[in-house]
């Protein structure tokens, strides 16, 4: 038997909240120099779990032992102690602060008379985030940068504090392939060193890019933990979901029919400088680029949030010029935009916050049809398998893909014909995402065009019609069906 160094043991974690038991019994150890990777349906409860490690929840029952001591009353001041550090799922920076105030918060450098010293503190943000090979301005807003950006700026602040326990949920939902490999290099680096890593995903690819060891939890168990080599896909996905799945990709073929949305010389924010396209009646029409490649401004331009610096949009043919999301909804557009805590209404519970969609700009009685809102919500309760399947509990207690299925929700309910959904199944489990495909494909079935921008090339391969390759603003290639293959999508791209 090998020896191995346990830097972290839990046995038979509990965790009750008022009607909800999110961890029945949960016993894991991480080891030295390992990273185990942490896989589970959306609910399962990995994120649960690690806000309890880093003392942000109280455990209900069970015992934590850190470096072979029992530790009780972790609060996040004793974890970091411990040397426990946690990058969250749904990202916990400031955001009306720089850059530099998040990485250091509560630490910020300080020089004579206890000032805090800007010059050095700036230059050592600027040095803590070319670790990661990152160039963000440390003076910036926070708010004023892309979700890919700010993920980054969690895990540098995390990474900062020198965690010998570092936790990572769901760290590359938002980052593209090149920012995803720097963080596999610098996690390797901390193994090298003798860290040991929980590695939260549902990118099932990348277990043997970085996992040493597969823990599986499903409905707040453990159903096993094994070693990589023996972690294929097949297995963990029937490890985590307990039945068979429906096929990933149920693409139906549609007849296209009229123009439905398009654009000439759009250009919108730094990144877009020259867009052109028109999406068909019944077209998954598919948006693919590195980040900065100008896809993450088009759903804002298209939707009258952000104005556009140049060009023109028609709908159904007729030019429009939306000055507000109002305004794109009274014409049939949705957007399911790629950072979801900007659409969720997090005291709400799920009823309301579907119903949103198409209550815009309505009077007052029409906006009080509750049997719609009730059926609505149940049927897609039941097609994405919205956990907890509850109508009365608030949006801010579900697990982050919960959160997403519920926004995906309102727009295949809303009765939009014309659907952006920028970046659709981030944070999603892999049996859900099925059904969201399915879904996808019903509404284009049923007239509705949809305009998918994702870097995730296997979703565009499975659902796209065609696809429009984006490289420094502008279009670089336009691929039919036919031709949306991994290695087209990527020389276009880069
Ligand atoms: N503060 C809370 N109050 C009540 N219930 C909660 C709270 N936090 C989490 N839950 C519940 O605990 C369960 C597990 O949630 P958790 O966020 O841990 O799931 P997860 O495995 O991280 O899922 P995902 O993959 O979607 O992120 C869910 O049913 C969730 O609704
Ligand atoms: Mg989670």
């Amino acid at each position: 038997m090998e020896e191995y160094e346990i830097l972290l043991k839990l046995d038979r974690i509990e965790k009750r909240f008022p009607g909800v038991l999110a961890l029945k019994s949960i016993s894991l150890d991480v080891r030295a120099g390992e990273v185990q990777v942490l896989l589970g349906e959306n609910g399962a409860g990995k994120s649960t779990l690690m806000k309890i490690l880093a003392g942000e929840h109280e455990p209900t029952g069970g015992t934590i032992e850190v470096a072979g001591r029992r530790v009780s009353g972790l609060t996040p001041t004793l974890a970091t102690e411990l040397g426990i550090g946690l990058v969250h799922q749904e990202l916990s920076l400031v955001p009306a602060l720089s850059v530099t105030e998040n990485i250091f918060l509560g630490r910020m450098p300080t020089g004579a008379f206890g000032r805090i010293d800007w010059k050095k503190a700036h230059a050592d943000a600027r040095h803590a985030l070319e670790a990661l090979g990152v160039a963000i301005d440390p003076t910036a807003e926070v708010r004023t940068l892309e979700v890919a950006e700010q993920q980054l700026i969690e895990i540098t602040r995390a990474l900062e504090r020198g965690p010998r326990i570092l936790l990572l949920d769901e760290p590359t939902s938002a980052l593209s392939d090149s920012e995803r490999s720097r963080l596999f290099d610098v996690i390797r680096l901390l193994k090298q060193r003798g860290h040991g890593i929980i590695y939260i995903s549902h990118h099932l690819s990348e277990i043997p890019m970085i996992a040493d060891r597969v823990t599986v939890l499903r409905d707040g168990i453990v159903v096993d933990t094994l070693p990589a080599a023996e972690a294929d896909e097949e297995t963990v996905i029937s490890l985590m979901v307990g039945r068979q799945l429906a096929e990933q990709f149920p693409k139906r073929t549609v007849t296209l029919g009229s123009p439905a949305l398009a654009a000439e010389h759009l250009a919108a924010g730094h990144a877009l400088k020259d867009l052109s396209f028109t999406l068909h009646r019944g077209e998954i029409l598919g948006v693919y680029g590195l980040m900065g490649a100008g896809q993450a401004e088009i759903a804002g331009a298209l939707f009258g949030l952000q104005p556009a610096r140049a060009g023109t949009i028609s709908v159904n043919g007729a030019p429009v010029h939306f000055r507000s999301s109002a305004d794109a909804i009274a014409a049939g557009l949705g957007l399911l935009s790629r950072d979801r805590r900007q659409s969720l209404v997090p005291m709400q519970p799920i009823g309301p916050n579907i119903s949103l969609s198409w209550l815009a700009g309505k009077s007052l009685l029409s906006r009080l049809d509750l049997p719609r809102e009730r059926e609505e919500s149940t049927r897609y309760v039941a097609d994405l398998r919205i956990r907890p399947a509850s109508t009365t509990h608030n949006l801010f207690f579900y697990s982050g893909g919960n959160q997403q299925k519920v926004i995906l929700a309102r727009w295949m309910s809303s009765g939009a014909s014309i659907l952006i959904f920028d970046e659709p199944t981030r944070g999603i489990d892999v049996g859900a995402k099925a059904e969201v495909f399915a879904v996808m494909s019903r509404l284009v079935a049923e007239g509705a065009s949809i305009l998918m921008i994702s870097s995730e090339l296997n979703e565009l391969i499975g659902m796209a019609d065609r696809v429009l390759v984006l490289r420094g603003g502008r279009i670089s290639a336009e691929l039919p069906r036919a031709e949306i293959t991994q290695e087209n999508l990527l020389r276009y791209a880069s």
